[in-house]
């Protein structure tokens, strides 16, 4: 056996120990204790080298280039464990299999409801022209809902919005429009007042395509001294104008609602066509909000002095703007939480 021979089996038994700690090392920080250890300024390698001066010159050659042939293994070798490491922390701390190379998943982006995109823009069309936001409880006294607004116990006009009651709670109820939120503006402000009230309404009835027992309805309120019909008529014009993006002719019919008087049903022309069409019943007419001037006793019964002030409300039919907005034929969509109607939005 020759004196290389003699050294080769010492230095392949460093190769396999190496290795084998190598592959057993679990953690980073021992990978790189390894590294030092093999690979270090005084490491095994380096003491493998030391030995060089001390052998016959023409040995020296085959040893030197073997501790850099292995030199170079344990340097490839920790490397790929250190990837091997890195990647199973990743992958821990990402709760499972990671790979990188997928493209992202797609990204679930939700959009505002269509009654909150219709409700926003009207919202800043009232702000613009000075009005505040009021808001009221959906659950409601008889007090708010119907007798402060002038429709006493049994009067018949309770008959046009069947209620839902709660029951077992005094008289609470659902309330059956946006009403009572002007009965609780002028209790809680002081005339000269600007309201405008959207929200959530309740009908015990039947549904259908254009009846559901819950929708959305935006009053409007103002009271001010000398407030008159030219006043509505104006300020119902310019929220048209909002709404549709120009000027449509108005008309005003008779209407009757026992908290306003005179009291009125307002028709524009048609938005969506000259001649006819299915959404006006070929009529050119489309009936859009119901309004008038505020009852003096509505005034008196939240302790406003009818004879010191006057006022106009209205009534619009959100859940109904928001149909003929978007061309929705069915009410009951707008709550069905149905995601293929909500996506097109
Ligand atoms: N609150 C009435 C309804 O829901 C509508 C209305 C509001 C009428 C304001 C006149 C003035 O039927």
């Amino acid at each position: 056996m020759t004196a290389t021979n003699i050294e080769a089996v010492p230095l392949e038994a460093t190769r396999t120990q190496a290795l084998e700690e190598i592959g057993a090392c679990a953690d980073l920080a021992a990978l790189a204790e390894l590294q030092r250890k093999y690979l270090g300024k005084s490491g095994v390698l380096a003491g493998w080298l030391a030995r060089l001066p001390t052998l016959p010159p023409a040995e020296r050659p085959q040893l030197g280039q073997a501790v850099n042939r292995l030199k170079k293994e344990l340097t490839e070798q920790i490397a790929a464990r250190e990837s091997a490491l890195e990647r199973a922390l990743q992958e821990s701390a990402l709760g499972g299999s990671f790979d990188p190379s997928l493209p992202p998943a797609r990204e679930e982006r939700g959009t505002l409801h269509p009654v909150t995109q219709v409700t926003r823009e009207i919202e800043d069309l009232f702000v613009s022209m000075g009005y505040q936001i009021a808001d009221g409880p959906e659950i409601e006294t008889d007090w708010h809902n119907f007798e402060a607004l002038n429709i006493p116990p049994d009067h018949p006009a309770r008959d046009s919005q069947d209620t839902f009651y709660l029951r077992g709670a005094g008289r609470l109820l659902l309330r059956t429009h946006t009403s009572p939120v002007q009965v609780r503006a002028l209790e809680r402000l002081k005339p000269p007042l600007r309201v405008i009230a959207p929200g959530k309404v309740f009908r015990n009835e039947a549904t259908d395509a254009s009846h559901e027992h819950t929708f959305h309805q935006l009053e409007g309120l103002v009271v001010d001294k000398g407030v008159s019909v030219a006043h509505l008529v104006s300020s119902m014009k310019t929220l048209l104008r909002g709404i549709f993006r120009r000027d449509l002719e108005i008309r005003l019919r008779p209407g009757f609602f026992p908290f306003v008087e005179p009291g009125f049903e307002l028709d524009a022309r048609c938005p969506f066509c000259t001649t006819g069409c299915s959404v006006c019943k070929q009529s050119r007419w489309i009936e859009l909000l119901p309004c008038g001037l505020v009852h003096p006793n509505v005034l008196s019964a939240s302790g406003v002095d009818p004879n010191e002030w006057s006022g106009f409300a209205f009534g619009l039919g959100l859940s109904r703007l928001v149909m003929l907005r978007f061309g929705i034929t069915d009410v009951r969509l707008l709550l069905s939480g149905d995601l293929r109607f909500l996506e097109q939005f």
